[in-house]
Formats: structure tokens, sequence, C-alpha cells
């Protein structure tokens, strides 16, 4: 499966939604992103489940739905009425992780587990084998436009590395800072699904940006 890219809809001029979403798609993305922030498991407020269903209504391709949230049990439910593929809950939040995951399968959604910075990747291993998609947090969530932090390459080598075994298609997605530049480190790394907000939808030219972004994987 070849490496797949994901412009995160935080960067889109929400003004012109649908000439963004037309545009990335033009360039040939394979999903979007989307963020949902609680202004309280990170210090932003950012889309609810009414912005899903819009985005549902404008594109057929996948939706990545990325919940920081406190309280993810009571946002899975919304979140796949309205029409997510895949829904990433955060390992710092959640007592009931497994229970949760199990919830979004059952749903037929992919769960995902994602890690902030500073939460070790060790977290994430009693879950490799139940989850479809793991998203490593290379900034700290929140905003969209902050600096790739570097260690987080060793990060993805490292959860690629414990999935190996127990889960090999595994999606493994990084999120935040991912630049044409770094993309192609990030894929040699061991990442397979790319998030990126800034880069892609930069001066409305989310088509030729997603372009660049897939010629510097030089078929990757
Ligand atoms: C940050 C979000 C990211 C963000 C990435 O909390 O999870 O998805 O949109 O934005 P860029 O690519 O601009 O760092
Ligand atoms: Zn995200």
């Amino acid at each position: 499966m070849s490496v797949r890219i994901a412009p995160s809809v935080l960067a889109a001029d929400i003004a012109y939604l649908a000439d963004e979403v037309a545009r990335a798609e033009a360039g040939g993305c394979d999903a979007f992103h989307l963020d949902i922030m609680d202004g309280h498991f990170v210090p932003n407020l950012s889309f609810g489940p009414a912005m899903a269903k819009t985005l549902r209504r404008l594109t057929n391709l996948p939706l990545d739905v990325h919940l920081m949230v406190d309280n993810p049990r009571d946002m899975i439910g919304p979140f796949i009425d309205a029409g997510s593929d895949y829904l990433t809950i955060h390992v710092e939040v959640a007592a009931d992780t497994d229970a949760l995951i199990a919830d979004i399968a059952g749903r037929g959604v992919v769960p995902g587990l994602s890690l902030k910075p500073d939460t070790s990747v060790e977290a994430l291993e009693p879950y490799l084998a139940d989850v479809g998609l793991v998203l490593v947090m290379s900034v700290y969530p929140g905003f969209g436009g902050q600096a790739f932090i570097e260690d987080s390459y060793d990060r993805i080598r490292a959860l690629a590395e414990l999935a190996r075994a127990v889960n090999p298609s595994l999606i493994l997605s990084v999120d935040g800072g991912v630049t044409m530049d770094n993309a192609p480190k990030l894929v040699d790394a061991g990442a397979n699904f790319l998030v990126a907000g800034t880069a892609l939808f930069r001066d409305h030219r989310a088509e030729e940006n997603v372009r660049t972004m897939r010629s510097r994987l030089d078929g990757r």
C-alpha cells in the first residue's frame, strides 16, 4: 500500500471549504483529517460533529477524525453518525481505552489511538493489535502551523518496530509540522499516512501542494 496523504482541514480556509476540499482532491489526496478540540484536553476549540457531516457531504474520500477531547466516550457516537471512517482517541485520556476501541470497531469504523509528544510509545503497546491506526503527534496538539519535533522520527521507528510483530497492516500516521522536506524522511522512518495542514492548504494551492508532496515521496 502506498503512502497516504491526508490534508488537515484545520488549516483550510473555512470560508471556501468546498473549494479547498475540491482542490486537495484534484491534487490526489487520499483522505481528509479533521481535528476535534474541546478546550480542555488541548488549549483550543475547533469543530464538532456538524463539521464532520459537512465534510462528508463534500467528499467521498475517507474522513480521519482525531478526537483531542477529555471525554471521547460521549463523542464516538456523534462522530460515527457524522460519517467518520477512522476515529482516533488519545491514550492519555481514557481509563477504558480497550472498551472505546472495541466500541469504535464494533460500529464498523477503524479505531485509532494517538499519543502526545511527551507520552512514551510503550503506552500504546497493549493496544497495537486491536487498533487499525496509530497517530504520532509530532507537535504539541492544539494548533496548526507549529514546528515539527525532531525526536518524532525515533518514535515512529519505535512504533513501526513494535507493530511489526503484532499488527503488520497497522496504519502509522504522523500529525503536526509535516512539510515537503520531512515527508520522505517520515516515510523512511515507517510512517505510511501523512497528515499535513499548513503545508497542503498554504496559499489556497492545495492541488499543487498535494501534488508536490506526492512527488517528493518519489514512489514511496
Ligand atoms: C494539531 C493537529 C494537526 C494540525 C496539523 O493539534 O492535530 O492535525 O492540523 O497542522 P500542521 O500541519 O499545520 O502542523
Ligand atoms: Zn490531528
